[in-house]
């Protein structure tokens, strides 16, 4: 009975010392946190939900609602200013619109990619999805190694050659757009694009021919599915945590695995190529298995790096710019005017020839202006950020180091301070004869980590709008939303339903 005693003794005094640490590193986080709080209250900001959560509560409510994150952002850009601050627990993070701050922080490789959002992006529901390939890599040797490596695959020579495939790709979407006007049907024309730009980079990256304007392929939706699930597993942190999200939850992991198992067969097949001595192109796909090639034995984290890099060239090279052309098409739809302009620049340009060459692609100047100016309005990867450890004066503010800095580029393009009447479509704004907007346009973003396959991607997009142009008059069918679906990326919401007709 006696021992029993002592043990309970000793149990309830273990127990009170446990309480008496947890005490003391709850008191030590709120002096934390409030240290915190003090070095960054004199920056404007909205006002906090709580001492502790700080924004978070409003975070994490906008980002599950369906509208878009950033014109939070935006609305709080108008009112606070160029730089403002957000607190999340004892983390800070500032919306920067400022363009000097963006210049220094964003052109410099002194900046990392901040850790919360890009770690994250690693896995998808623990699984590894983007892990460090281009995109997401924060370690700069890392990411500089394979940067070097992957840009002969977008030198402007290179990209020249790519023409032949461009037009190839996209003469077969307008042979599927002209069935649907001989059927009188509806377009969609958001999901006609996304077949057009799998089918590019599947093709162009990794000499694979999908064929999707005449095939069935289980990828345009493996990567809807990953999109979303990355949002909700990015924005809503206790998604994972609710049983009832189980089987959503495997669905979007089978698509990853989808993803990366398809990428493993067609690096597997490639290397076969190269050790065959057959004649391989110099794509994408060759680049990704030379940044991993290495003296010694290939590691298994080389193998799951080709693969990281694998799915961010399928991702990234594909649903953004299929996002613009769509929203490109909802802007002209709206515009008859712009739409007549840029026709006629096209008939000027191109006539009816078939094959647009690279050159004509430098002559369809308004349509560059055309394409520049919808990704003002809908950048379609509308942010980025950074971690910026050092002190910094913004606008007059002193920001301390240590937070994190968000760079939208939906926020700048949108701000009447930058641009007058922001939501009028105005392709003007981008005559090569008006003064270029001075860092707050940056839907690419900028400095060393922008888009590789900016140049890439805007060429692709030419070719697809002019072909369309040049054959097909398009008005958009009545009673669609013109909104913007957030997943990430921005993508318009009603999918853009037109009714086509073959141009006279
Ligand atoms: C309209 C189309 C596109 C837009 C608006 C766009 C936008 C962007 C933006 C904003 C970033 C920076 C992302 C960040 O900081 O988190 C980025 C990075 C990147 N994009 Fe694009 N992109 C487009 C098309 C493409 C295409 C077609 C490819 C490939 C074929 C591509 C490949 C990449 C790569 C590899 C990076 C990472 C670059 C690095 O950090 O070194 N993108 N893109």
């Amino acid at each position: 009975m006696s021992v029993f005693l002592v043990l309970l003794s000793w149990t309830s005094q273990a127990l009170t010392f446990l309480l008496f640490l947890l005490l003391i590193a709850f008191l030590s986080y709120c002096v934390y946190v409030q240290h915190c709080h003090m070095k960054y209250d004199h920056i404007p900001g909205p006002p906090r939900d709580n001492f502790f959560l700080g924004h978070s509560p409003t975070l994490l409510r906008i980002m599950k609602n369906d509208g878009v994150v950033h014109d939070t952002f935006l609305e709080w850009a108008e009112r606070y200013g160029s730089v403002y601050r957000l607190n999340i627990l004892h983390y800070v993070t500032m919306v920067v619109s400022s363009p000097e701050a963006t210049k220094e922080v964003m052109m410099s490789p002194k900046y990392p990619k901040d850790k919360f959002v890009y770690k994250k992006l690693f896995s998808l529901f623990g699984q590894r999805f983007f892990g460090n390939g281009l995109v997401t890599a924060q370690d700069h040797e890392q990411w500089y190694k394979q940067r070097r490596i992957m840009d002969p695959a977008f030198s402007s020579t290179y990209l020249r050659g790519l023409m032949g495939t461009f037009n190839e790709r996209a003469e077969k979407l307008m042979n599927k757009i002209g069935d649907i006007a001989d059927r009188n049907a509806e377009a969609k024309m958001l999901s006609l694009f996304n077949s057009v730009t799998l089918d590019v980079i599947a093709k162009v990256a990794f000499g694979v021919d999908l064929d999707l304007e005449n095939k069935s392929s289980p990828f345009p939706k493996a990567i809807e599915i990953c999109m979303k699930g990355l949002t909700v597993y990015v924005r809503d942190v206790l998604f994972a945590w609710k049983p009832s999200n189980r089987q959503y939850i495997n669905e979007v992991k089978k698509a990853g695995q989808l993803l990366r198992s398809t990428g493993a067969q067609w690096i597997n097949d490639r290397k076969a190529a190269l050790r065959n001595g057959e004649d391989v192109p110099k794509d994408i796909l060759t680049h990704i298995i030379k940044s991993a090639d290495k003296e010694e034995v290939m590691t298994e984290e080389d193998e799951q790096l080709m693969l990281d890099n694998f799915v961010t060239f399928f991702i990234a090279g594909q649903e953004t710019t299929a996002n613009q052309l769509a929203f490109c098409v909802m802007e002209l739809a709206r515009h008859p005017e712009i739409l007549e302009k840029v026709k006629k620049e096209v008939d000027d340009v191109i006539g009816v020839k078939q094959e647009i060459s690279s050159d004509n692609l430098g002559e369809l100047i308004y349509l560059s202006q055309v394409l520049k100016e919808t990704l003002r309005i809908y950048p379609t990867a509308p942010g980025t950020s950074r971690d910026v450890p050092v002190d910094m004066v913004i606008d007059g503010i002193h920001v301390p180091g240590g937070g994190t800095y968000v760079f939208s580029s939906y926020v700048t393009g949108r701000l009447e301070k930058f641009f007058k009447d922001p939501l009028t479509f105005d392709p003007d704004r981008f005559h090569p004869d008006a003064a270029k907007p001075y860092y707050c346009y940056y839907p690419f973003a900028l400095g060393p980590r922008s888009c590789l396959g900016q140049n890439f991607a805007q060429m692709e997009a030419k070719v697809v709008m002019a072909k369309l142009l040049q054959r097909f008059d398009f008005t958009l069918v009545p009673g669609q939303s013109f909104d913007i679906q957030d997943t990430g990326t921005l993508r318009p919401k009603s999918g853009v339903v037109c009714s086509v007709k073959h141009r006279k």
